[in-house]
């Protein structure tokens, strides 16, 4: 265990530093902990005061309910009920970055703080071999939101999560950069079709081959996720999409080729225009361009495919944050 300048408590994700993070978890508090997403800020999600904690430490509003996370599909069917698309969806995409919201089980025993009063729960099986460790260890569902302060950006190393949350934590668990680096596709099957709510880490046209009808994320109405507020992953300074050129004052955040002049700063998501190694770089780059001397941040135009979907999605949340 070593003490960051944010006075965050870090540990190796080896033995020892898993055994600490179960301790904690068993007593109630805090972890971070790695997943191929981004980390997340981890509570036993069967304990009232440790799910109200994680709200409590990311200031986060108590409408907007929260993932759990389980090592498996039959720990999921102990949470929620299962339909053959469901099924079909986890037996494909599971472990990784989907998270299926689905009819929440009387019995499951997650606090109701958890579902936000909802009659539904999301749940996911992360990929990441940490994420995989601690939960077969711990042997409790938890609940993780994204380790970061509510509406700031999101983490992908285990120094961001200090600098967001600090001395608010137990611990934080360092397994390296996370490989994906955008939030899971958040999906809820409806009798018309398999409606994304956030889109993530899966790209979409990755579910209609497994589950038929796939319906767009929705600006309003019903099945809405009550997470997707306009305002969110936002940097301090402002953001601008598809910028042809640089102000005065501005960093850019490169996408290809062809850069236009005059950043104060540089960072590139990805020289050949490959939007997955984009989606890997998206946060660290927005945390490194919100640094003071700085402002604003011109972002380069990425495409809507593929992972440039859920890239689009975040950028258009913190260009909206100001
Ligand atoms: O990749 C991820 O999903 C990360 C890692 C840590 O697993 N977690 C994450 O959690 O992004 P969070 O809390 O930042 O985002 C959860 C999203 C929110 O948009 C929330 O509104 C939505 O999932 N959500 C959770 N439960 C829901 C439910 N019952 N119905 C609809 N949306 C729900
Ligand atoms: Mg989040």
């Amino acid at each position: 265990m070593q003490k960051h300048p944010t006075g965050a408590r870090m540990s190796a994700s080896d033995a020892g530093g898993l055994a600490e993070a179960v301790a904690h978890l068993r007593a109630g508090r805090l972890v971070a902990f790695p997943t191929e997403t981004v980390y997340g800020l981890g509570a036993d999600a069967l304990k009232d005061a440790a799910v109200a904690a994680v709200f409590a430490a990311k200031g986060r509003p108590r409408f907007n309910p929260l993932i759990c996370h389980v090592p498996d599909l039959p720990a999921a069917e102990r949470l929620v009920t299962f339909d053959g698309r469901a099924r079909a969806l986890a037996e494909s995409f599971w472990p990784g970055p989907l998270t299926l919201v689905l009819p929440r089980r009387a019995e499951s025993g997650v606090s109701l703080l958890a579902a936000a009063g909802l009659d539904t729960l999301a749940v996911r099986v992360p990929a990441h071999p940490v994420a995989q460790e601690l939960l077969k260890a711990v042997g409790l569902p938890l609940v993780a939101p994204s380790a970061n302060p509510s509406g700031k950006i999101s983490p992908t190393t285990a120094a961001h999560a200090a600098d967001g949350l600090g001395e608010k934590v137990a611990l934080i668990l360092d397994g390296g950069p996370c490989a994906v680096g955008v939030e899971s596709t958040v999906v809820r099957p409806l009798p018309e079709g398999i409606a994304v709510l956030r889109p993530g880490g899966l790209p979409a046209e990755d579910l209609a081959g497994v589950a038929g009808p796939v319906i767009a994320p929705q600006a309003e109405g019903p099945i809405r996720s009550p997470g997707a507020t306009a305002s969110h992953y936002a940097p301090s300074i402002p953001l601008r999409m598809n910028a042809a050129e640089v102000r005065p004052g501005e960093a850019l955040l490169a996408f290809g080729l062809n850069l236009p002049d005059g950043a104060e700063a540089v960072r590139q998501l990805s020289a050949s225009g490959d939007v997955t190694e984009a989606a890997a770089k998206l946060f660290a780059a927005l945390h490194d361009l919100d640094r003071p001397g700085v402002t604003g941040i011109a972002v380069m135009p990425v495409p809507e495919e593929g992972l440039g979907v859920a890239i689009n999605d975040r950028l258009r949340r913190a260009a909206a944050g100001r």
